[in-house]
Parts: structure tokens; sequence; C-alpha cells
């Protein structure tokens, strides 16, 4: 066979080769992220540094594990997406909203407070919180499409099939915020599927545009975080787990998750060509409360914040992390939980190394083919 033949044989080949028996690692050419403060990589910090709720982020001792500097993070050091960036040979991807970036190599949509439904959505419902801005997933994707032409204007579709997108984790805001409001545990739960299709709609928004790399998160089990813990503290037992989570709200997000994995399914029959993982922020957080010594983290402070104040779970509105004289824990690198809402750098960590790699993603990421030929190998 001469040369020309055996390479026309590889070519027919290559198209069924998996990557996912190889240790190799994709070679995405950009990475888009949106989400909320769980993904936000300095957006807030942009567009309303001073708003109610998230000044105190701009403070130390946000940032000082990794930064050593508050960077509009809501945590301690990196987020997921930086260390999935990192892995996948990218430097930190910019916040969207940053002036006079070159956004061909990635942008962080992402923004502190987002939800998936539309701002009108709680308006209407007369649900209001110093957290909520009209920044909700829908409007990032907005944002998404006008930037397009700065990013790959007539190349979009070439330029998307080889690039990952991440949608974060959206919902569990709606959920708070709703609670917040004074909503039923059975109203929030009947909004549930309607979240769900915002995200399904959403997604299926993205892979239109020829989007074929696309990773879709779960929510957190919310009972498990300190600040639904503390607000929504019960004096019946019976209404905690073995874990000591507060059930009901982390049935909501089983239910969540139940419907947008099904919603995931859905979606790659109608993409058949597109990679969809769906992403989980639920099954960790039970893993590292359940035994947290087996992943690091110091037993007997699962529950509690490591920047903050107050009984039992270190966390109190008023005087959160970032708040002057708020103190943060000597070694956050032993702790699950940030400032009372977010992760820390460490928790991140293993998050983001089991969508990469499992158990937390499904297909995990670094198994996400990519349609590589050869020609310039010739
Ligand atoms: C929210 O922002 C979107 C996009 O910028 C805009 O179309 C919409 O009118 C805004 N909604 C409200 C209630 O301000
Ligand atoms: C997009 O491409 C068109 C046609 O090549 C060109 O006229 C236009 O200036 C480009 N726009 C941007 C924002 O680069
Ligand atoms: C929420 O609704 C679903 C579907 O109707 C139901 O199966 C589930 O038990 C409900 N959960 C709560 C916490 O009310
Ligand atoms: C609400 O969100 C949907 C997408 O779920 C979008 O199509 C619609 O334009 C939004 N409406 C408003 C009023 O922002
Ligand atoms: C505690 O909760 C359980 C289960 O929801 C309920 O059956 C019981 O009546 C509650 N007890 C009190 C004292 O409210």
């Amino acid at each position: 066979m001469n040369v020309v033949l055996q390479y026309l044989h590889l070519l027919l080949l290559i198209p069924f080769l998996d990557h996912a028996s190889s240790n190799t690692i994709p070679v995405f050419n950009a990475i888009y992220s949106f989400g909320s403060s769980y993904e936000d990589a300095g957006n807030m910090a942009i567009l309303a540094p001073t708003a109610p709720g998230f000044w105190n982020v701009l403070n130390p001792p946000y940032g000082e594990t990794f930064f050593n500097l508050p960077t509009g993070r809501a945590s301690d050091g990196r987020l997921v997406i930086d260390r999935i960036a990192d892995y996948l040979g990218f430097s930190f991807i910019p916040p969207s909203l940053a002036q006079g970036q070159d956004f061909s190599k990635g942008a962080n949509f992402a923004i502190f407070g987002s939800t998936a439904l539309n701002y009108t959505f709680f308006q209407q419902n007369n649900i209001r919180n110093t957290h909520l801005h009209n920044t909700s997933l829908s409007v990032q994707i907005e944002w998404f499409e006008n930037q397009k032409p700065s990013i790959c204007n007539t190349t979009c579709v070439e330029h998307f099939t080889k690039s990952l997108f991440a949608l974060g984790k959206f919902g569990d805001n709606d959920y708070l915020y709703m609670l917040s409001g004074g909503k039923t545990i059975e109203f929030v739960n009947s909004t549930v599927p309607v979240v769900v299709e915002t995200i399904r709609s959403a997604a299926e928004r993205l892979l239109k545009q020829g989007v074929m790399h696309l990773v879709v998160a779960g929510v957190r089990p919310n009972g498990c975080v300190p600040v639904v813990l503390t607000n929504f503290a019960s004096t019946n037992r019976s209404d905690y787990d073995s874990l000591g989570c507060l059930k009901v709200y982390n049935n909501i997000g089983i239910y969540h998750n139940t419907l947008l994995c099904s919603a995931v399914k859905q979606l790659r029959l109608e993409f058949p060509q597109a990679k969809i993982s769906f992403s989980e922020h639920y099954k960790p957080l039970i893993d590292f409360v359940s035994n947290p010594s087996k992943y690091g983290f110091t037993s007997g402070t699962q529950l509690r914040a490591c920047c903050g104040t107050g009984e039992p779970y270190n966390y109190n509105l008023l005087a959160s992390c970032g708040h002057a004289g708020v103190p943060a824990c000597p070694n956050p690198s032993t702790f699950i939980n940030w400032d009372g809402i977010r992760l820390t750098d460490a928790a991140y960590d293993i998050i983001a190394d089991g969508w990469l790699k499992g158990p937390y993603a499904d297909p995990p990421i670094l198994d996400l083919p990519i349609l590589d030929l050869p020609i310039f190998v010739l």
C-alpha cells in the first residue's frame, strides 16, 4: 500500500475511534461557561461591585488560598471551571464583561446570584432578594450571542465544534429565592419542572448554534449547606437526615437532578452528534459530608463554613465572610464549605477532578471524543 492509501485508510477509521480508552487529553480550542456564584470569575465584580450581598466577596479573606487577593470569585481560591481550564491547557477563562479581552479562547458568562428562571418570574410572584438581578440563564445566553461576532464572526460553527461549553449550576438560587421570599415547599417543588425545562431549552439553544461538547451541571444538596441549615433550621429532629442535612431541601435537589438527567438524555437523541455530559454537585457534596476524612476534610466540620461567625454552622448573614473582623479557619483546605454558601478551593478541586475523570460526570469530560483528523500530520 502506498502512503496515500494508508492515509486514506486512517482517515476512514478515525471518526469511529473514541478517546475514552486512551490517556490523551482532548484538545478544545476554547471554553465557554455559564452559571452563578459557583462559576463567576469576575463578572459581578465588573457589573455591580457595590451590590448588596456581593461587596463583601471583594474583601479578604476571599482569594487568600490561591490568588492572594479577592478576584470576585466566591471562594478562597479556584473554582471548578478554573481547574478544568487548567487541566485542558488553558489559562484562566476571562469574565465575559471584561473590557479589551480576547475571547477566542473562551469567555465565562457566569454571574453571581443567577437564576435559571427569568427575572420577570420573580417579579410576577412578588419574590424579592438582594442577590437577585436580571442576569438569568437566558440573559447570559443573550450576552454570548451578542459577543459571537467578535469571537468567531463567520466561522462560528467551525469554532464551536471544537469548543467546550459548560452550563453551570442553575436552579439552587431559584429555589432559595422562592423559599426566602416565603413560598411554600410545595410551591417550590411545583416549579422544578419549569426550572429544568428552562435549562433544557438553553442547552438546546446552544446546540442549535453548532455546540458539540456540552457539560450540563445538576444542583447541590441545599439541605447540607450552612446558609440553608441556619435560615431554615427546624426544631423537629425528624426533618434532618442521618448526616444532619435538612431532608426536604435535598429532596428538591434530587427531583431536579432526576428531571435534568432525563432532559439531557432527550437532548442526546435530538443532537446525536453532540457529546453531552451530565455533571454533579449533589453526589460529591454528599460524599464529602458522609466521609470527610476520606477527602482530606476535618471530621466534625463538614456542615460548617470555614469563613464566618455564628453557631452551630459558622454562618450568620449579618456577619458573614468578608465583613470586617470575620475570620477564616486557619487551614481552608480542611473545610468543604468556604463562606456558608460556596465551597473551598480544595472541595472544588475534587469536584473538577471528578468531572474530568469521573465519577462526578457522565461521561467524564476527558472521555468526550473530539473529531480530530490528522490532516496536518502529513
Ligand atoms: C432583562 O434583561 C434582558 C436582556 O438584557 C432584557 O431583554 C429584559 O427586558 C430585562 N428584564 C427586565 C425585567 O428588566
Ligand atoms: C465579520 O465578517 C465580515 C465579513 O467578512 C466583516 O465585514 C466584518 O467586519 C466582521 N465583523 C467583525 C466584528 O469582525
Ligand atoms: C415534588 O413533586 C414530585 C412530583 O410530583 C413528587 O414526587 C415529590 O414527592 C415532591 N417532593 C416534595 C418535597 O414535595
Ligand atoms: C424568558 O426566558 C426565555 C427563555 O427561557 C426567553 O425566551 C424569553 O425571552 C425570556 N423572557 C423575558 C421577558 O425575558
Ligand atoms: C416532626 O416531623 C414529623 C415528620 O414530618 C411529623 O410526623 C411530626 O408530627 C413532627 N413533630 C412535631 C413535634 O411537629
